[in-house]
């Protein structure tokens, strides 16, 4: 009797389990108010809901900066020496794609093609706080662009900073072999130091920066300076340091930091998906930027021979760094306040037992939808007690770090759009609701995020006419 019951039970959790073949995410998870006013969808927009596929970037116009990108799947040629070539994916043949330059203030147009990848494609613009239809989510924001079709992405380049773009449908294959490239935007005007772009990436165990393995070499002048862009685009924590000369770090996640200090002996931990600007002044003999793996970038004269230094064992903390400024807004008169808490434990993903990742302790689909209305300023604590760091990614927004483990943040504005949550740490966040649509918020540990390691930041009155699965095989993670 008893086993009938205990076997009743797990078939009634193996069942509720399972996830459609297909569905809205307008019909997704379990709606969070984060203790603010609970609003219908419909009340909000007098009965009719904005569709995601309405908030896109200006629709005329002449961009200043277009691109047509045309993803492939085949061989990825890695360069430098000893590499082997790649089973993976191509844009315009290379990958990483093409580095895409923007000004602040400009209209970028970019136009992507699938020639022949199979399962489809799509362009998320990690970074950088894009209208809701041009953030690239297959099944959330937009289909999935399948063999032979094309898709158009238009939007103005707000803020400057270190970005990078890659697909979001099957995102944790498709990344991995990659489908993914760089994006700055320069600041409109000021000096503006040179720049050199490091997209870090794994390519079948190959650590590469820029494509390369090894070593490579970067001109540049004796008491120059070079500002370094590191762009992890791996499923893990990058480590970079600087042998030669101290360094400060400028920008963290596109945002500029206040009062930035040199820092020697320290390496910086570089999320999954986030950036990190390095700023050094070029000694006689060059500097080199190590990023693990064997991958480094000297800069110098044509015969610097930067020193080989051991990974510092220090690390270098955001949350002390710098000087404290204004951040806009006031977290302590939060109109919601959210949980998002990761956890582990047995059960069903979509029929499959395993030792799933939770968040408030449910197993996907059985997620929170956080939802919040335009002007919101909104808090999350972000706790983590899963046994495995967690690089958390909320899409079309940045956050600000409010605390870690209970220590107020004491540095400069610490802006966020990939914080690495290790095993017991809790960050306290908080963001303005300023970007009406459905945001994804997940982990960028792709694998974790198919695994289900996924919840969305969604506006009221704002739905979506696309389907994750189905007819349109957009399956995002
Ligand atoms: Cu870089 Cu949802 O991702
Ligand atoms: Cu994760």
């Amino acid at each position: 009797m008893l086993f009938a019951v205990a076997l009743g039970f797990v078939g009634w959790t193996w069942w509720g389990s399972l996830v459609p073949d297909t569905y809205s995410m307008d019909d997704m998870g379990v709606a969070d108010f984060g203790g603010g006013e609970a609003v219908a969808h419909e009340a909000a927009h007098g009965g009719s809901a904005v569709g995601v596929d309405t908030l896109t970037g200006p629709p005329d116009g002449e961009p200043d900066v277009s691109e047509t990108l045309v993803a492939r799947a085949g061989k990825v040629e890695i360069g430098g020496d000893g590499a082997r070539a790649v089973d993976g994916y191509t844009l315009n043949d290379t990958s990483p794609g093409p580095v895409i330059r923007a000004k602040q203030g400009d209209l970028v147009e970019v136009r992507l093609v699938n020639e022949s990848v199979p399962d489809g494609v799509t362009l998320h613009w990690h970074g950088v706080d894009v209208p809701n239809a041009e953030d690239g989510v297959a099944g959330v924001t937009q289909d999935a662009v399948q063999e032979g079709e094309e898709h158009v992405y238009r939007f103005v380049a707000e803020d400057a900073g270190t970005y990078w773009y890659h697909s979001h449908q099957v995102s944790h294959e498709q990344v991995k072999r990659g489908l993914l490239g760089t994006l700055v935007i320069e600041p409109a005007r000021g000096p503006s130091t040179d720049d050199v772009v490091a997209a870090v990436h794994t390519y079948s165990g190959q650590r590469t920066v820029q494509g390369m393995v090894g070593e490579q070499h970067v001109e540049a002048a004796a008491g120059s300076t070079r500002r370094v862009r590191v762009v992890n685009t791996n499923d893990g924590a990058v480590r970079t340091w600087v042998s030669g000369a101290p360094y400060r770090v400028v920008a963290v996640d596109g945002r500029e930091i206040n009062g930035p200090t040199p820092v020697e002996g320290k390496t910086v931990s570089v999320p999954a998906g986030g950036r990190v600007d390095l700023e050094v002044e070029i000694p006689d003999d060059g500097v080199r930027v190590s990023f693990g793996g064997g991958a480094s970038l000297v800069l110098g004269p044509a015969d610097a021979d930067a020193p080989t230094d051991d990974e510092p064992k220090q690390r270098f903390d955001p949350l002390t760094y710098g000087s404290p400024a204004d951040i806009g807004f006031d977290p302590d008169a939060a109109d919601r306040s959210f949980e998002y808490r990761i956890g582990r434990r047995i059960g069903f993903l979509d029929g499959r037992p395993g030792f799933w990742w939770t968040i408030n302790g449910s197993i996907f689909p059985d997620v929170p939808m956080y939802m919040v209305q335009e002007g919101d300023v909104v808090r999350m604590t972000i706790s983590n007690d899963s046994g495995k760091v967690h690089p958390m990614h909320l899409h079309g927004h940045h956050a600000v770090v409010l605390s870690r483990d209970g220590v107020s943040a004491s540095g400069s504005p610490w802006w966020v759009d990939s914080l690495d949550v290790r095993d017991g740490e809790t960050f306290e966040v908080a963001l303005v609701a300023d970007n009406p649509g459905i945001w994804m918020d997940h982990c960028h540990n792709l694998i974790h995020a198919s695994e289900g390691l996924v919840a969305h930041l969604s506006y009221v009155g704002v739905s979506t006419p696309f389907r994750v699965g189905g007819a349109d095989h957009n399956h995002p993670e």
